[in-house]
């Protein structure tokens, strides 16, 4: 299967990232069918995609009727039945191997031998979930990152199994939505995004416990230091510009500093422990309670759109 070849795609779980990645293939005029065990789930998506259709009529993004157009291309259903006749599978349900794994020994018989199947999965293994899948050539990470209608990157994650030409059609059928995908080669846990950055969240967090800076202090250095060069440039590409001499003599000192913790650090722990699991939770590094939950969802989305939009990212 090619990308040009793809018309129908279901996308399986209809929860925080699964509506938003039916609304962006909709928007692109692919025909889409959300599948969900719940109905409540899929009633769920059902407003929320309204909702950020009206935001795109509201922005200017795309007309009254473009909107109506895309809403008609997306269908709901708790039924199987659409597995037999959807040329792009993407799965979006519960990051749980058991039930990820009965799912795709179930459904990977129920879809067409050509059809491609893709996990959004965030870092659960490629080539344990393959060995659930019925020619597992068609099997491949799909991982989109949230708020999934502003991120732009997609990491496209090979099994060892995974064909070529699944690779190349879903990665050209990232680009044909807009998106950035990068092809991951190896199936690593955390693939490449979650290992750099639970890198940097280790650092962090050894900073803060050891007392070197706060909380603020921390975030504030990534906001206004380095996350401003990294919106811009790689770490690779940054370290181009400093002098690879100069990188090389600091990491030769620095290195051997970093911390190296094999378990969750002990502060996170401690929050993990309290329920204190962030702005869902209303209290995890910051408060939000009193409605601050909400400001500081609006605000984290205005920023990203308004710097993907200033990058020409969107
Ligand atoms: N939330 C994120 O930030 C994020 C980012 C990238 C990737 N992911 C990945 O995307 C996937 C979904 O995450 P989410 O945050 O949207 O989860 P969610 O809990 O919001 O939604 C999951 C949905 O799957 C449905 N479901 C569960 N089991 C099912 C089954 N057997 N068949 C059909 N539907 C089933 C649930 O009813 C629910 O609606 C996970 O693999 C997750 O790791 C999440």
């Amino acid at each position: 299967m090619e990308a040009q070849e793809i018309e129908h795609i279901v996308v399986a779980g209809a929860g925080t990232m699964g509506y938003s990645m039916a609304q962006i293939f909709a928007r692109y005029g692919y025909q889409v069918t959300i599948y969900d065990l719940a109905q409540a789930a899929l009633d769920n998506a059902a407003t929320r995609i309204a909702q950020g259709t009206d935001n795109l009529v509201a922005d200017g993004d795309i007309t009254r009727d473009e909107s109506d157009e895309l809403l008609a291309r997306i269908s709901y259903t708790c039924e199987k039945d659409c597995f037999g006749t959807c040329d792009l599978m993407v799965e979006s349900i519960v990051e749980r191997l058991d039930v990820k794994t009965s799912f795709y020994r179930e459904i990977s018989e129920l879809t067409r031998p050509n059809a491609i199947l893709a996990t959004n999965t965030s870092g659960l293994s490629i080539n344990e979930l393959a060995a659930a899948v019925k020619l597992p050539q068609r099997f491949i990470g799909m991982h989109w990152f949230n708020p999934s209608h502003i991120i732009p990157l997609i990491e496209i994650v090979r099994g060892d199994e995974t064909s070529d030409e699944t690779a190349n059609a879903v990665r050209d059928l990232a680009r044909a939505i807009g998106k950035k995908p990068v092809v991951v080669q190896k199936d690593v846990p955390g693939f490449v995004a979650n290992r750099i950055q639970f890198a940097v969240l280790r650092e962090a967090l050894h900073l803060v416990e050891t007392g070197v800076v706060d909380a603020q202090g921390v975030d504030d250095i990534m906001r206004h230091g380095l996350g401003l060069r990294y919106a811009c440039l790689g770490p690779l590409q940054i370290a181009d510009f400093g002098g690879l001499d100069t990188f090389h003599h600091i990491a030769s000192y620095l290195n051997a500093d970093l911390c190296n913790a094999a378990e969750p650090s002990p502060l996170l722990a401690q929050l993990f422990g309290e329920g204190a699991y962030g702005v869902k939770a209303q209290r995890g590094f910051y408060d939000y309670t009193q409605g601050r939950d909400v400001e500081a969802t609006r605000e984290r989305d205005e920023a990203y759109l308004a710097v993907a939009k200033a990058l020409g990212k969107l």
